[in-house]
């Protein structure tokens, strides 16, 4: 399962503008007006693209110029782009799309969701834009942020969701029909990611709606999570959230387990919830202890520690971001500069590359425009100013339109550059989908998180 977070084209150009003439490689200092530019010019490349050929579907699949339905029917492109729009100073058509979602989207249809990606995709979009509309122009009603129309949506999304936490261990289905609940015969197997990845969100509804039962479903899932660690403090990938075994042992930072450990970290800077840093760093020491050689972290079997894949995942690019976020910047900069080796090698990351021996892994080669090493360069840059992480930004810009650029916006390609992926793995538009960056909005970025500050009363 895909388990990436966040932020393409957004962040770069939060990050662009605050270079100050560092060289590049060949000496020549990459001008930011000029990136600003293309980073723009490839937003509305996609955007307008997928407006065309592809709305109100989901998704555009950027091949054939057409849209399909992906995560539900909830035009989930536009709730993507909604806090990119305000970034790039677009708030007509923020304001415009805001409209079109309160009249075309639906949450009681008859599809089988996945109870991840419509939390952080469309709970989280919809809160962002929520949190976001006063300051995108849009005339909000009284009492916000403690009322208005997406918050509504967001709120019904996240109750179609809660089905899925009705089980014996508190840990959540992986998938939710929003009509009928949880199916019959639904799979008790979720990955752990998919347990421990609401914290952010339903904490944030939580406190704007006034209703705690999001924020302590969210907590419930987090301890149940914690009380499984193996006896060496690490988790695996995947568990029977109906008997609380352990159905796949791998214990990795990567797929399957990646934004369990954002949520700690990002849940316990939005919440300043020191309980929820403590057990980050706690996992963290058994992680650097079993997983970390020279600052590449592999998959080790959790109750034994020893190595059972020694591959690099381009998803666990986003952890040199969250060693950052914690303060640990010199761990940070290296694991960052052995993926940025890896990229400056392909060209973009790729899916799977296997460290001892330095290939990709057969048939995964290809880059799926993720943002996550992205994510991390603009968190180090933040902390350090260092202008290699600038040169990552003109690289990712670079080779995002030379390898993956087409008529209707941007696809996959492997790197023998002969066939291209249609569709899912296309791009990424969702930008800041997540209320705690989003509530920070653009200048506040610098500043990393802000704390959720409002507190709403139950109606
Ligand atoms: C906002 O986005 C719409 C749709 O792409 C576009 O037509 C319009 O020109 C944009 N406005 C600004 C100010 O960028
Ligand atoms: C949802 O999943 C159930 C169980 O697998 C299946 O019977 C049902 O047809 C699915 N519904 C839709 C709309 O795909
Ligand atoms: C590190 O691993 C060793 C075994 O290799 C173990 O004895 C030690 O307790 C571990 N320390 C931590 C903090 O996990």
């Amino acid at each position: 399962m895909p388990f990436r977070l966040l932020v393409p084209f957004g962040l770069l150009c939060a990050l662009l503008p605050l270079h100050h003439g560092a060289p590049g490689p060949d000496g020549t200092a990459p001008d930011p007006a000029h990136y600003r530019a293309r980073v723009k010019a490839m937003f509305y490349h996609a955007y307008d693209s997928y407006l065309e050929n592809a709305f109100p579907y989901d998704e555009l699949r950027p091949l054939t110029c057409d849209g399909h339905d992906t995560w539900g029917s909830f035009s989930l492109t536009l709730i993507d782009a909604l806090d990119t729009l305000l970034i790039l100073g677009n708030v007509s058509e923020f304001q415009r799309v805001v409209e079109v979602l309160q009249d075309n989207v639906d949450f009681d249809i008859d599809v089988n969701a996945s109870v991840f990606e419509t939390n952080i995709r469309v709970v989280g979009g919809l809160l962002s834009a929520h949190l976001l509309s006063k300051r995108a122009g849009v005339e909000v009603e009284a009492g916000w942020p403690c009322s208005g129309p997406l918050l509504r949506m967001a709120e019904e999304a996240a109750r179609k969701l809660l089905p899925a936490f009705q089980t014996p261990t508190g840990m959540p289905y992986g998938t939710v029909n929003l009509l009928h609940g949880v199916n019959p015969g639904e799979t008790p197997v979720t990955c752990t990611a998919g347990i421990g990845t609401f914290i952010v969100e339903f904490a944030t509804l939580s406190s704007l709606t006034g209703d705690p039962v999001f924020e302590d479903v969210a907590r419930v899932a987090l301890m149940r999570l914690w009380e499984s660690r193996s006896d060496i403090g690490l988790v695996g990938n995947h568990i029977d959230v109906l008997t609380g075994k352990w159905v796949a042992q791998d214990a990795g930072i990567g797929a399957g387990v990646d934004s369990y450990f954002e949520y700690l970290v990002k849940g316990a800077i939005l919440l300043q919830d020191k309980k929820l840093m403590a057990m980050f760093l706690e996992y963290n020491k058994a992680i650097r202890n079993y997983t970390r050689f020279d600052d590449w972290y592999l998959w080790v079997q959790m109750y034994k520690g020893t190595v059972s894949m020694p591959v690099f995942q381009s998803l666990e690019a986003y952890w040199p971001g969250l060693q950052t976020l914690i303060g640990d910047i010199d761990n940070a900069m290296r694991t960052f500069l052995n993926y940025y080796t890896v990229w400056k090698q392909f060209g973009g990351l790729p899916e799977f590359y296997n460290i001892p021996q330095g290939y990709t892994v057969e048939k995964r080669e290809g880059y799926p425009l993720r943002p996550e090493l992205i994510e991390s360069a603009m968190y180090l840059y933040r902390a350090t100013g260092d202008p290699t992480l600038l040169e990552l930004g003109r690289d990712a810009v670079e080779s995002i339109e030379k390898i993956s650029k087409v008529e209707c916006g941007f696809a996959t390609k492997d790197h023998s550059g002969c066939s291209v992926e249609n569709g899912l793995e296309g791009l990424r538009m969702r930008a800041m989908s997540h209320p705690e960056r989003t509530q920070a909005g653009k200048t506040e970025i610098n500043s990393g998180y802000r704390h959720v500050k409002t507190k709403c009363v139950s109606k």
